[in-house]
């Protein structure tokens, strides 16, 4: 049994394949196809911060697949009234195939991995969005191939999407630039151990130049909702413009997870901009949660 709580729980290998099925499985879901490999299977849903299109993907993913999902929010269960996340593990992973969780510590997911009988996605905490990256790599290869030995910009904060990015180049093989101002670095920890694979810069014109890929994501994550004005204010000249990305190389992607804030990290025009790919990216998430899914639930079929 596996769980998917970040990049590194996967072998580069285990990654690729990943990417390569969800190019499939899109191009199936494209033509029609009907394909139900989890008949009868069903994924538990957990979500303690808000959420448009994990939750959306994830459960129109189930349904393709044939099976079902089932939303959980702290306001109508036990968790979150104090239910233990290691009791709620043990029950639910009694009844489900499959736990999806998006929460706050990270420590959470690892816990509540400990106790659970079946697989556990991590569908963001505060330090690693991994299924995101499945997308974001999902959607550079679609549109320019492989990943590997390119120069990737992270502008703006070190914060969870930062630091999957970081387990992505290890993973994928890229070089990753990160421009954040001072105190908004990510974690020295895992720059450290990937100190061949990412660079660290202040100034974001730096960052971007030679890249094949610039990506950045709001300001004030979530549960940062009282730091929004500060940040706003630190964090002005981290806006992703067209104009930055003139200075990349001519052939450079955009990416955002989403939601954006136009105005603030990206400029009013930029998610119009023909370099911006940012709608594929989403829709990308629907594709590649359902590859991870097969992978977890049928690996022995
Ligand atoms: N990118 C992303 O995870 O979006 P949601 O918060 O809408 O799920
Ligand atoms: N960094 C953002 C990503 C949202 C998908 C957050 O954690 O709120």
């Amino acid at each position: 049994m596996r769980h998917f709580l970040t990049l590194l729980d996967f072998s580069p290998e285990e990654l690729n394949w990943l990417i390569e099925r969800a190019i499939e499985l899109k191009q199936m879901h494209k033509r029609g196809e009907v394909y139900e490999p989890l008949k009868n299977r069903v994924l538990g849903m957990i979500f303690e911060k808000s959420s448009t299109r994990t939750r959306v993907s994830f459960e129109a993913g189930m349904a393709q697949l044939g099976g079902h999902a089932i939303f959980l929010s702290p306001r109508d269960t036990q968790l979150g009234r104090g239910e233990p996340v290691e009791d709620s593990a043990r029950v639910l992973s009694r009844m489900v195939d499959v736990v999806m969780i998006r929460t706050f510590e990270h420590e959470i997911v690892e816990r509540f991995s400990a106790f659970s009988e079946v697989p556990v996605i991590n569908a963001l905490t505060n330090d690693f969005h991994p299924c995101q990256l499945l997308a974001d790599i999902q959607t550079y290869v679609e549109h320019r191939g492989s990943i590997k030995g390119k120069t990737v910009a992270w502008v703006g904060d070190g914060n969870n999407m930062c630091q999957s990015y970081i387990n992505a180049a290890q993973q994928f093989d890229f070089h990753l630039n990160v421009a954040t101002p001072e105190g908004y670095e990510p974690s020295a920890f895992l720059v450290k151990e990937a100190a061949d694979r990412v660079s660290l810069f202040r100034d974001p014109k730096d960052a971007v130049k030679g890249a094949d890929l610039v990506a950045t994501d709001v300001w004030a994550s979530m549960g940062q909702e009282d730091e929004q004005a500060e940040r706003v204010r630190i964090f002005r000249p981290y806006q992703v413009s067209r104009e930055l990305l003139d200075l990349a190389n001519p052939d450079v992607l955009f990416m955002h997870c989403l939601p954006a804030h136009r105005g603030e990290e990206v400029s009013e025009d930029l998610l119009d901009d023909p370099r911006a790919v940012v709608w594929d990216e989403a829709e990308n998430r629907l594709h590649a949660q359902k590859a991870l899914l097969e992978f977890l639930l049928c690996q022995e079929e």
